[in-house]
């Protein structure tokens, strides 16, 4: 089973699946390939430290996004890619990618959907007062974190969280179930039917 890990930033979740895979704890998927619209990140790094390819590209060398996201599926389907995963990935995608991959995209996001959508979560979940927080994991679609709901996880928020300290809490809930999550795939456990996610108990 064969994984290509979406990122653009720092890479605490590409490392976590990549220590899980390399432990043999990621239901025998592999990941082959990392994709990254940001050639500076701190993630391209991790990938040439963990041994796994890396390909970079700058959206503003491209027209529009149509087209280089047809290059990119052309690129995962050579490679013959199961699974695409989008790992603080801070690009919507269109529908090029969306209906090329229907129901093998998916993403992680830092909040508990449908609550806090799009950029800076965690900061919209302080701003708010929340005293629950957590992630979602979710197939993609081409809204903006609106995809059918695959698993979740609550994060307490008391009075004293500040962004750091509900940031640490929440990443730390990401690094297990983001492994675990692609493991059910792997394992093809997981069924979507409409809006309607099924994981496969063992
Ligand atoms: C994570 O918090 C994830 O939920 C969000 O972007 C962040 C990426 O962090 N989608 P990292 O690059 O994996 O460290």
């Amino acid at each position: 089973y064969r994984v290509a890990v979406f990122a653009s930033g720092q890479g605490s979740n590409f490392q976590a699946l990549a220590d899980a895979a390399a432990e043999g704890k990621l239901g025998g998927a592999e990941i082959k390939l990392l994709v990254c619209d940001k050639p500076a990140a701190p993630v391209v790094g991790r990938a040439q430290a963990a041994g796994i390819e890396c390909y970079t590209f700058q959206p503003k060398d491209y027209a529009a996004r149509e087209t280089y996201e047809r290059e990119l599926v052309g690129m995962l389907r050579e490679k013959e890619i199961d699974l695409v995963v989008l790992a603080g990935y801070m690009r919507l995608l269109s529908s090029v990618m969306v209906e090329a991959f229907a129901g093998r995209i998916i993403n992680i996001h830092p909040s508990l959907l449908p609550a806090f959508p799009g950029k800076d979560a965690i900061g919209q979940a302080l701003q708010y007062g929340v005293r629950v927080s957590g992630i979602t994991v979710h197939f993609v679609d081409g809204g903006m974190d609106t995809g059918p709901i695959i698993a979740q996880r609550t994060v307490p928020v008391t009075e004293e969280d500040t962004r750091d300290s509900l940031s640490a809490a929440i990443q730390a809930e990401e690094r297990t179930l983001y492994p675990e999550v692609v493991s059910w795939f792997a394992e093809e456990r997981v069924k979507l039917e409409g809006r309607k996610v099924t994981v496969i108990r063992r």
